[in-house]
Parts: C-alpha cells; structure tokens; sequence
C-alpha cells in the first residue's frame, strides 16, 4: 500500500477549523464589507499585536508589500539594495520593479540566511539597503544586521513572508528592522484562502507612506497627494486570517515538534546536514525543513515512491536565473549558487501525525542503508 504524506495539507486544515472560518465568511457576507471595513481594520490591529510591531498596512500579497515597503523607504533611484541568493525570486524583484539594482551576496551554509561577511564585499558607495529573508521561518540575527546596517548607513527591510511568528532574541521579527514585509499566500503558515500580504513597522511615518502607496496615494477618497497603487488586503481574507491567526503559535508549536523529531531520527543519517534548531531565546517558524544531500535527486524519488512527498526551495539560486542572465557571470564560488542542487524539503505542519514523521524517517533511514549496503557491495567487487 502507498501511504500519501502530503507536504501541505490545506484541505485538512480546513476541516479542522471549518465552524469558525465559515461563520467569519458568513458574516463578511452578511455585512458585505469586502473591501476595508471593520474586520480589515480588526486584523491589522491584531497581527501587528502579534508579531510585536506599532503598525501593519494589510496589503495584496507578499511581493506587493514589498514593493511598497521599498518605494516607501525613498532610496534614491538606481541605488544598490543587497538581497540573499536564496530566496524565492520577489525578493530581488520587487527591488528591481522599485526603480533600484539588485546585488546577490551569498547564504550561510549552516543557516542559509545572508551572510554579512559576503554583503560586506560586495557594499559600494550606491549600497543603500538590505533586504534579510527569515528563509524557511529561520530568524537572521537582527543584532548582527542592524549593527552592521547602522555601521554602512544601510535601511533594513525584513522580508517574513515564511517567517509569521518567528522570533530572534524573544522579539518576533518583522518590524525589527526599518519595515517588514509578509506574505499569506495561502501555503504559509498564516495562509489566506487566496492573495494576501502586510507591512510592518515601529515608524509611523513610514506606515502612513506605505498605506497611502497602497491606496492611490491619498488618505481621504479623492484627496490623492500622489500616485500609488491599489494592493489591498480584503474584508474576506482579513476575517480567515483573524481565526488562524488564534491557531498560529499552536501550529508553530508542533512545527517545531516535527523539527524536533527529525533531527533526533535523522542525525548521522548518510550524508544528511540537517537544519539547526535556534538558540533558545529565539523561535524558528519552520514553514520549511530542508535538508542537504549529495542524493537529492535518488532520495526525492526514493520518497515519492513510498508516497512521501517533497519540495525544492529552491532549485535554481536566484543569480542564476534568465531572469538575472543581465547582470553577467554567475559567482559560482557562491555556496547558494551550488548549494541548490542538494537541498531538499521535506514535509511538515500540523497535519502530519507522529507516524507520519516516523515513516518520513524510516524511509530515508532505508534509503541510505541500502545506499550504504550498495557501496560496500560494489567495494567488495572491486577487491576481490
Ligand atoms: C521569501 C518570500 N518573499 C516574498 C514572497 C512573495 O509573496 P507573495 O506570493 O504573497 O507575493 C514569497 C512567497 O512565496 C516568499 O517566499
């Protein structure tokens, strides 16, 4: 028999919450307040209680609040803003769409999270910002960024779109930095049933701009004071993510428990490097757990095989893509430039039983067995 073991699990979720999610719905209908209005307004406020910042701005999706979040920031055009070369390509596009150039440095090996060494080489006069991925729900160390930042003159913009709820140092991240951005695309761990993304920021100047940004550049209806933009977050999505929003630290809870279980199933597995679990005063969201192997591929298809499934994220380094083919030769001494061809994700989230992360365990156990048992076979041929 094939046991399924899903790497998201939407429709189980779903269930799990169904009363109150189709009440919410129920009532945003009743209301017809789809667009702003009281449960948009409820959820900022709470969201930005949450993750521990003065403002959020509810805005279309995570690459919106992006782009917003930069043109807020006012760089002068053309400046030079350092992104990771991992990461998922909105957080270099956005810059580029903002008017201003993308430099890639390199990703720790240990955490795959930027690595100020590398930004440090690559700083030039033009370098006016930094964009940090809290990559995998992995908090960066927002002491060592925001030291460096003030030692370059440089503006810190948290991309957190898979990071809701992590913390470095018990503060949540997102408006650690200058401004923060989300996504909730709906497989993040604080999904909306469709588009949907926010700002954060502890500076209420910057919150007004980036509001405005959002709503055509005015505050009241036909007062525009510039041209922006329309990104909104609507009534719908602010009422489903107000009831996840009640189950997050629960999820994240047992995302961390998964985590758990896989490391101490999965230590000195065949060639494995596992993820790092973060200091004890700060929190890792794990909305993923990517592992590293020389057998990518083999144990991807060993997986899918016994009905496991997994993802890439991500299988091409940023600087590698057409997308990037403009700006010359790709660094291939780059770690995250290798790198992505032996990282591998592998399931988790509150849908996976014990078993299930037990079974996950068994079979990449056997995998390397075998793997191990096969080497020693062909040893001996070549002995004898
Ligand atoms: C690191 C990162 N940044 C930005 C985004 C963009 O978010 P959205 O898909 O909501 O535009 C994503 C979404 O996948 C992401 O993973």
């Amino acid at each position: 028999m094939i046991i399924i073991i899903k790497f998201l699990d939407l429709q189980s979720q779903y269930a799990s919450i169904r009363e109150e999610v189709d009440s919410a719905i129920q009532s945003v209908l009743v209301n017809a307040s789809f667009i702003g209005g009281a449960e948009l307004t409820a959820f900022e406020t709470e969201f930005a209680a949450f993750q521990g910042a003065a403002h959020c701005v509810g805005v279309g999706n995570g690459t919106d609040a992006l782009e917003i979040a930069l043109e807020a920031l006012d760089l002068p055009p053309g400046a030079e803003v350092i992104v990771p070369a991992n990461s998922f390509i909105a957080s270099s596009e956005a810059v580029t769409r903002s008017g201003l150039r993308v430099v890639f440095a390199d990703v720790n090996p240990d955490t795959y999270l930027l690595d100020l060494g590398d930004v440090k080489r690559r700083l030039t006069p033009r370098t006016k910002a930094l964009v940090v991925v809290h990559l995998y729900g992995n908090p960066c160390d927002m002491d060592a960024v925001l030291a460096f930042a003030k030692e370059h003159g440089l503006r810190v913009i948290e991309d957190a779109a898979q990071a809701h709820g992590a913390e470095w140092r018990q503060r949540r991240v997102g408006a650690i930095g200058d401004i923060g951005t989300f996504s909730f695309y709906p497989g993040k761990n604080l999904g909306a049933y469709g588009d949907g993304g926010a700002i954060l920021t502890n500076d209420g100047t910057l919150a007004k701009k980036a509001r405005m940004i959002a709503n055509h550049g005015r505050v009241a209806k036909y007062d525009h004071e510039f041209e922006g933009r329309n990104s909104r977050l609507d009534g719908l999505q602010a009422t489903i993510l107000r009831v996840k929003l009640r189950h997050l630290d629960g999820w994240i809870g047992r995302r961390n428990a998964i985590a758990r279980q896989y490391i101490e199933g999965l230590i000195g597995v065949g060639d494995l490097i596992l993820p790092q679990l973060p200091q004890a005063d700060s929190r890792h969201a794990f909305h993923l757990f990517v592992v590293r192997t020389a057998s990518r591929r083999a144990l991807a298809h060993h997986l899918e095989a016994a009905g496991i499934q997994t993802g890439r994220h991500y299988p091409v380094a940023l600087p590698k893509l057409a997308a990037y083919r403009y700006l010359g030769e790709v660094d291939v001494t780059m770690f995250a430039n290798q790198a992505d061809q032996y990282l591998l994700s592998l399931p988790i989230g509150e849908h996976l039983a014990d078993e299930d992360v037990h079974e996950v365990i068994r079979a990449i156990s056997g995998f390397f067995a075998r793997a191990e048992g096969l080497e020693a076979t062909d040893d001996e041929a070549i002995t004898r």
